[in-house]
């Protein structure tokens, strides 16, 4: 009886624990090159997808109200994810349900977009814990890969060609003279936003505009949502990919407010590159559950204070001591929460906003660095911190 109770006891943890942590990913080694790779290339075929959860990030006051309200009710997305690799590229698909379909119309710029991002660790001379999500941190970059989804502007703009800046029934030319303008026009047109960014902590992601790091991505949207394809080579001046890839993934959906407000975001997620040996330590850190004990981690945290800064769940009144902390288990990795709590001033987190929180900073500018206002809880037991971070790692919203 017993042993059968243990069983059944276990079998439980196993699937609620495969409920909380993102699998690994498998990018399927192909001959097929990727540089170009599109949504519908046959290399798909191969792919093997795997379901990430994305929570929406919900860790700062935005200054407008609808957008905070429209945070507030937020739920995780789940998406698709696959990856293939052929030795030089890595490519990667990201499912996602979306009903409406925001597309970036010629000239206005009222209107929120659909979008997605992936985000790769930059290389870095000494093994590093993973960047901050987001915008990487001090010390340890990050590479930004942006797409967001663009209608066809029919007069390419800025390209200062007045030829080609008229209606085509007005060139008076016909057959292939008019097919040879129309395609000058398509070849001209503005149809993709395409953009790369790096970063290393808050107000210095800038935008890789010299083609130093090659992009190639895309945006389809379908009766089930949209795909987005992403292809860039495995090794570059900014980062240097092989064994096991972490990513962390982002969607903006436009009909809530896209970028300016609702974003949700993934943890970091393992790729493996078939053929390569993966990083066994960070595979395990990315895909199984932290240690501790959940249920006695929720009382550490109320007994330490932690919980007079940090709004814990959405039924909490919001604190401006700190950021919120209702979605933290959804896209932080244990270590990094581990780290929050032991060295505060590790990685201070970005996007403080001085307008929100104006007698309440997060951070105070000692010696030029950033210190943040977070008491050091480094005396802290190891097995209390454990516990915390297992509580920590509970903290997000359901899943649509
Ligand atoms: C005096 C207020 C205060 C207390 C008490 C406090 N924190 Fe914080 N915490 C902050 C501030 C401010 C930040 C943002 C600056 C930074 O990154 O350190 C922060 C950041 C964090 C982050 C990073 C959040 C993110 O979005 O990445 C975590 C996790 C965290 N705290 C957990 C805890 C835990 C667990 C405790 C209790 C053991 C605690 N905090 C106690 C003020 C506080």
């Amino acid at each position: 009886m017993k042993k059968l109770l243990t069983t059944i006891l276990s079998l439980g943890l196993a699937a609620s624990a495969a409920l909380a942590a993102n699998p690994a990913i498998t990018a399927v080694k192909v001959s097929d090159s990727l540089d170009t790779i599109k949504a519908d290339s046959a290399a798909w075929s191969k792919a093997k997808f795997e379901t990430v959860i994305l929570y929406p990030q919900t860790a700062i006051e935005f200054n407008d109200k609808k957008a905070n309200a429209l945070v507030a009710n937020a739920k995780g997305k789940k998406a698709q994810v696959a990856a293939l690799h052929d030795g030089k590229n890595i490519a990667i698909m990201v499912k996602w349900a979306d009903k409406t379909k925001d597309v970036e119309q010629c000239m206005s710029s009222d209107v929120y977009t659909d979008g997605f991002a992936v985000q790769f660790a930059g290389a870095t001379k000494k093994a590093q814990p993973l960047p901050y999500i987001g915008m990487g941190s001090e010390g340890r970059p990050v590479v930004v890969h942006l797409q967001k989804a663009t209608a066809k502007v029919y007069e390419p703009n800025g390209n200062k060609d007045v030829s080609t800046q008229i209606n085509r029934q007005q060139t008076g030319v016909f057959g292939k003279e008019l097919a040879d303008f129309d395609a000058k026009v398509a070849s001209l047109a503005n149809t993709d936003y395409e953009r790369v960014f790096v970063g290393e902590g808050f107000r210095s992601l800038t935008e890789v505009k010299d083609k130093s790091i090659k992009s190639n991505g895309a945006m389809v949207h379908g009766p089930a949502g949209w795909s987005g394809t992403l292809s860039r080579p495995l090794k570059d001046e900014y980062v240097n990919l092989n064994g096991t890839v972490p990513v962390s993934i982002a969607v903006w959906d436009g009909s809530s407010m896209g970028r300016n407000g609702l974003k949700n975001l993934s943890s970091w997620v393992a790729i493996n590159l078939e053929g390569q040996k993966a990083n066994s330590a960070m595979v395990g850190e990315l895909t199984t559950d932290a240690k501790g004990d959940a249920a006695k981690g929720k009382e550490a945290a109320a007994t330490n204070g932690c919980t007079g800064c940090h709004q814990m769940t959405a039924a909490d009144a919001p604190s401006l001591l700190g950021p919120s902390l209702k979605n933290v288990g959804g896209y932080s990795t244990a270590e990094y929460l581990r780290e929050s709590i032991l060295k505060p001033s590790a990685v201070v987190v970005p996007g403080y906003n001085r307008n929100a929180h104006a007698n309440t900073p997060w951070y105070n500018i000692e010696k030029g660095k950033r210190v943040s206002t977070m008491t050091d809880f480094s005396f802290l037991d190891k097995a209390t911190v454990d516990d915390i971070v297992a509580y920590l790692k509970t903290l997000k919203s359901e899943v649509e």
